[in-house]
């Protein structure tokens, strides 16, 4: 089946991801491009959204694609950036602003005569972002809506399907933002709304059964959600044919490798459990920097799965659990690649040695649509609501070199913290949550000892993807209990901290 597809153009705005979001919770498939790699197949496209952007239209590094195959031809829709493109390089006026046009602003319309803004009210919340603005509108504009600073909020051109929005309709602030894309999308550009987790299963089942047909498939499972509903699409699709292996690396959470391999196996997938603690900790024996235990761990990892790869006969193809955002072609801000900060992603990480076909049934959804499916397939809801768990998984979380004894200490800390979480209904309120083994040794009092032990700090954050992230408010009550459960009953720690730092500055992760 065909669902219509819209076109996202990204110029970089922060917001992109998050546009390409509200549409696909309208049931409509949408796609993000970078601003000047339009694809070949434009007809395929019913629609076109142009982004927000870092840049100004009137500076001398404005991205200035070349748009005749889209305006006029296709409904378009110009946001931020996207309506100050279609303004100033027709012949409106674009100029800085006199005043801030930051934050939350009110619509009073103008003239709606094309419905562009139905069954919303007057005075709706809308969440500007920009410091140009729009002096006059390009020529055969009819204007739409304003807010009490910014006069030309909205507009269209006459003529055309193309419509312009000064606001940010994607972001949450914006009250009936995803309202206005409805009303364009559908409303004005007629777009079926039947992309749906149902048929995105049904879709990819018959996919994936085309693309491997009776070939043997490996796939190595985390745990994670991603690869958990990774592993289920393609069990439906192609069942016994599908050989999950899941690795202890020894640095999981506690009873994390045994309980979940329970559930992988009550799920019917065909799983093996290989536990290679061992060698995980031998290969990072003495190492500190954090990039080398990343690079020692994802090394030891790549090698044990190969090993049991090659116990597989005729395998051909490895799936991964790759989402959309890991695939999506960035517009840097800086026009420069964007720096490593950590060598976090496994993308492309598949060694030459293994020359085994790719396949990545989830790599056009996002993580919630990830989450969404998998309920769909009857996924267990806890399952797919855990928290994000990195790949090197405590050994980060232990500052300095990792030991099998910090590793204990660690594990029994954060299973008090996790499991408090839960108890306490605290767990589904935060984004990712675990603690951190510091490598300083601090005294305290037991009893009528003296001790000088080891200091654990607790870290909980809001986020919606890990990029940004805030330290969550959580009850001193919870905390006092926490802290107290800890240091009663975990053999070596004698003191424990809350860790309040945003990101940024802060990551999540303490390497
Ligand atoms: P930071 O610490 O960069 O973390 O703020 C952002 C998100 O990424 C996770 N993270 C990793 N995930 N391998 C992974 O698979 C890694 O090396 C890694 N480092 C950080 C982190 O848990 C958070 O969700």
């Amino acid at each position: 089946m065909q669902h219509d597809k819209v076109l996202i153009l990204d110029f970089g705005s922060q917001y992109t991801q998050l546009i390409a979001r509200r549409v696909r919770e309208l049931n409509i498939y949408s796609e993000i491009h970078p601003f000047n790699k339009i694809p070949t197949n434009i007809q395929e496209y019913k629609a076109v959204i142009l982004s927000g952007s870092p840049y100004s239209v009137r500076g001398e590094e404005a991205l200035h694609p070349d748009l005749s195959q889209i305006r006029g031809v296709k409904p378009l829709l110009g946001v931020c950036y996207g309506a100050q493109y279609l303004a100033h390089f027709s012949d409106g006026e674009v100029a800085p602003s006199n005043t801030r046009e930051y934050g939350r602003a009110n619509l009073s319309f103008i003239k709606d005569d094309e419905n562009f803004f139905a069954h919303i009210k007057e005075g709706s919340q809308v969440w500007m972002s920009h410091s140009d603005t729009i002096k006059k509108l390009p020529s055969n504009s009819v204007l739409m809506a304003s807010t009490h600073d910014v006069k030309n909020a909205a507009y269209r051109i006459e003529g055309e399907q193309t419509y312009a929005i000064q606001f940010h309709p994607e972001v949450y602030h914006s009250t009936d933002g995803k309202r206005v894309l409805e009303n364009f999308l559908v409303g004005i550009a007629g777009l079926n709304q039947d992309w749906t987790p149902d048929s995105f299963v049904e879709e990819t089942v018959e996919a994936i059964q085309e693309k491997v047909g009776n070939d043997k498939v490996v796939l190595g499972l985390s745990g994670g959600v991603d690869s958990t509903v990774a592993a289920v699409l393609l069990n439906k699709a192609i069942g016994k044919n599908l050989y999950c292996i899941f690795v202890n690396n020894g640095l999981l959470r506690k009873n994390e490798f045994e309980s979940v391999l329970n559930q992988y196996e009550g799920m019917g997938l065909n799983v093996k459990g290989v536990d290679a603690s061992q060698r995980f900790l031998d290969a990072l024996a003495g190492i500190e920097d954090p990039e080398k235990k990343r690079k020692a761990i994802g090394n030891a990892f790549i090698e044990v799965f190969d090993d049991e790869a090659h116990k597989l006969e005729d395998v051909k193809w490895l799936a991964q659990g790759t989402i959309y955002p890991d695939v999506i072609e960035s517009v840097s801000a800086t026009g420069g690649p964007s720096a490593t900060i950590k060598s976090h992603h496994n993308v492309g990480g598949l060694p030459d040695f293994m020359k085994l076909k790719i396949v990545e049934p989830l790599r056009a959804i996002f993580k919630d649509e990830v989450r969404r499916v998998g309920a769909t397939l009857g996924i267990d809801p806890e399952l797919l609501g855990r928290h994000p768990f990195p790949g090197p998984g405590l050994g980060i979380r232990i500052l300095g070199d990792i030991t099998a004894e910090k590793v204990r200490i660690l594990q029994d800390v954060d299973a008090i913290f996790i499991n408090g979480l839960k108890k306490w209904g605290l767990y589904d309120k935060v984004w990712q949550a675990g603690a951190m083994l510091l490598p300083v040794n601090s005294v305290g009092v037991m009893g009528d000892e003296r001790t000088y032990e080891k200091c654990v700090a607790l870290r909980a954050v809001e986020s919606t993807d890990g990029m940004t992230a805030d330290w969550v408010n959580l009850p001193y009550e919870f905390l006092q209990k926490t802290s107290n459960d800890i240091i009663n009953k975990v053999k070596g720690v004698n003191r424990v901290v809350y860790d309040i730092s945003s990101k940024p500055p802060a990551t999540i992760e303490w390497e």
